[in-house]
């Protein structure tokens, strides 16, 4: 069986387009990918290690797969799970909402047991609210990626952030 289970959801494919640079870069024989437009809150009790990715849409909103999701989400147990987030938004028109249901998926994956990797910092990014910033507002809970206002810094942050992953979670 794959040692890591992807999550994510998406409404235009950029999401889905970073779940698969982060299965490859770890591996696809380690990763299996789920739409969370298809999945059940049993596929996430096969894993002990746990990807989750989501944008943010319409000011600070879930994504509409996920949003169907939510109440079977908030019931998952992560006990002894570890987890790390990624998420998609835009800094620039979307500055008060900077990938806010990345820290939402976040909240309710750490409430619910779980333990956390992936945190990122915030060096190199301007917005002015978030809520997947950590209290001190020095890091992401998770990778953040921006489409919209720097595609050309994608490839690398991810491949950065994936080796730390593979490090956090023993890969
Ligand atoms: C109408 C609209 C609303 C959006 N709202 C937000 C938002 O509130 N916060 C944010 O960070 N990004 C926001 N975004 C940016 C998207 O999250 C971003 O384009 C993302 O890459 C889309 O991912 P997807 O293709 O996987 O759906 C919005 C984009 C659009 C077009």
């Amino acid at each position: 069986m794959s040692q890591v289970g992807l999550f994510y959801g998406t409404d235009t494919g950029n999401t889905e387009r970073v779940a698969d640079m982060i299965k490859d870069k770890i591996g696809s024989d380690i990763v299996e990918v789920h739409d969370i437009a298809t999945a059940s809150a049993d596929d996430f009790a096969k894993y002990d290690k746990i990807i989750l990715g989501q944008p943010t849409w319409y000011y600070g909103e879930l994504q509409s797969s996920w949003d169907d999701f939510w109440d079977e989400f908030k019931e998952v147990d992560f006990t002894d799970k570890t987890f790390a987030c990624f998420g998609l938004g835009d800094q620039a028109d979307y500055a008060e909402y900077f990938l806010d249901a990345m820290g939402m998926m976040h909240d309710i994956a750490l409430e619910n047991g779980g333990i956390p990797a992936g945190y990122w910092s915030t060096d190199g990014y301007e917005f002015d609210e978030s809520k997947a910033v950590t209290e001190d507002g020095e890091f992401f809970v998770g990778l953040a990626i921006d489409e919209d206002q720097q595609p050309e810094m994608t490839a690398e942050r991810v491949d950065q952030w994936v080796d730390q992953v593979k490090e956090e979670m023993s890969l």
